[in-house]
């Protein structure tokens, strides 16, 4: 018993050290599902995440969908067939779906297990021991599913203690994620919507410009590779204007984006 309250004094003292040096969090990693071991193995140095030195970059126009009838490769535009780039946070508001990972990308990538390990690979970590704070969206993807309920939902850096979730002190990015599978426009793609979030005793509102920020947050990392375990991940970049309404008109907390969406081709290295 003893033993266990000098481990978790160590926990505790090492989360706060980290927690209050410059830009720390990355030095912290927690895993979904956590038992006492997996727990433990935080306090050993890990090199995950690291960005890769001087690695291949791939031709950022090989895997992108173009503007016209090559669009059908990777992901399909949700408006043709009723679907929309914003979610349905209530009946008249939604948050955008700023980020779009191509179902050109890595198929590994595009299966659950692959995403969520692709999402920690960039930072997030699956929500707190499962618990689902906050109520749930809609999106609709035009591909004949109609609205449906997000797959998943990923923060970033929680610290997990007594069955609570502390965000970090650089917290709350955080996104929700769609597939664009339905038998209309079966792409394989993931429609994200990225955003940051103040934290948690704010309950969980966006912060000024937050839509922007969380998608940026979410790209910058994936343009740059990063990795999850011994898999190695780098994404093309492309943007799209055209998808979504630049403004605040229709978006949740009345925060103004830019219209701007994301798309990602995820290569395995
Ligand atoms: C679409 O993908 C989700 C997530 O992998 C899965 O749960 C669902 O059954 C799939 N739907 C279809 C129509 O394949």
């Amino acid at each position: 018993m003893k033993a266990h309250i000098a481990i978790f004094r160590a926990l505790v003292l090492c989360w706060l050290f980290s927690a209050t040096v410059a830009s720390p969090i990355d030095a912290l990693r927690f895993d979904l599902g956590l038992t006492v071991p997996s727990f433990l193995n935080f306090l050993l140095p890990d090199p995950l995440d690291v960005p890769i030195p001087n690695h291949r970059v791939s031709a950022a126009s090989s895997a992108t969908p173009d503007e016209s009838a090559g669009e059908m490769v990777g992901w399909f535009d949700p408006r043709a067939n009723g679907g929309r780039l914003l979610d349905y946070t209530t009946k008249k508001y939604g948050e955008p779906l700023n980020v779009i990972i191509s179902g050109s990308s890595d198929p590994y990538v595009l299966t659950d297990e692959g995403f969520h390990d692709y999402a920690k690979s960039l930072g997030y970590s699956e929500e707190c021991l499962g618990m689902h704070s906050g109520h749930l969206h809609d999106a609709n993807l035009g591909d004949g599913n109609g609205r449906t309920t997000e797959l998943f939902l990923a923060r970033q850096y929680y610290f997990p203690i007594w069955g609570t979730c502390w965000e970090s002190l650089a917290g709350g990015q955080h996104f929700r994620a769609w597939k664009q599978n339905g038998t209309m426009a079966n792409s394989g793609a993931w429609f994200i919507g990225a955003s940051k979030e103040h934290d948690s005793s704010r309950n969980h509102a966006i912060v000024p410009d937050g839509y922007n920020l969380g998608r940026d947050w979410f790209v910058d990392r994936a343009i740059e590779g990063r990795r999850w375990k011994s898999m190695w991940w780098k994404a093309d970049l492309a943007w799209r204007n055209d998808l979504l309404e630049e403004g605040r008109k229709g978006v949740n907390h009345g925060i103004a984006q830019d219209g701007r969406v994301a798309i990602l081709t995820v290569h395995r290295l």
